[in-house]
């Protein structure tokens, strides 16, 4: 339907909105594509600001992903539509039209888009990225096991959005091939706990 295709270019639209390069602006950090790994995304704001200009972009990229999704949900629109308003929000955030198509791996996106129509999966997928974070601390290891059990619990959860969820860990993964290869060198970049201040 019409709508269903307006709901689908609304959500590429404002997925296309960097929190990440807004907040760094705002805070006049560095800009977050030319400094540490280059990705316009929460991960990297906070090697360049720390907790709180992280914490927003973590919020203005989960917004794009849940208002979308939440609007074509309330416009009683069917679960294939709802998928792909989140994977356009998803595509907005990775390929972005107002940023020369240069954009970010969309975690957070996918994780908003999840919360009107799956909240206990997405409840699920904090804890998992945290326990990974947590035992790894590294931000991707934790996305990419994260995205790559979505489809596992989907299929438990909310088997009408299996088929979306493999897609966008398709997506996702795709998008962290860099990280990949730095993970199987032993090369990626890890959060260390603050070392204990000697004696
Ligand atoms: O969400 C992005 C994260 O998984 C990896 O970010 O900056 O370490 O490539 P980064």
């Amino acid at each position: 339907s019409a709508l269903a295709l307006l709901m689908i270019v609304f959500a590429y639209l404002l997925g296309s909105v960097s929190s990440a390069i807004i907040v760094c602006k705002a805070f006049s950090l560095d800009d977050p594509r030319l400094r540490g790994s280059g990705n316009p995304g929460t991960t990297n704001v906070y090697r360049l600001g720390g907790p709180v200009p992280a914490g927003l972009t973590l919020l203005g990229d989960i917004l794009k992903g849940m208002i979308p999704v939440w609007a074509a949900y309330y416009l009683d629109l069917s679960p294939i539509i709802l998928g792909l308003v989140a994977i356009a929000a998803c595509l907005g955030h990775i390929y972005p039209l107002y940023f020369k198509f240069q954009g970010g791996k969309a975690v957070a996106t996918a994780l908003g888009a999840m919360f009107p129509v799956a909240s206990e999966m997405a409840l699920l997928l904090i804890v998992t990225w945290v326990i990974v974070f947590w035992v790894s601390r590294v931000s991707s290891l934790a996305a990419l096991i994260t995205v790559a059990l979505s489809p596992v619990y989907a299929w438990f959860i909310k088997p009408q959005y299996t088929v979306p969820a493999i897609m966008l860990a398709a997506l996702i993964i795709w998008r962290h091939r860099t990280n990949i290869i730095r993970l199987w060198r032993g090369t990626e970049v890890s959060f260390q706990r603050k070392a204990k201040k000697k004696p």
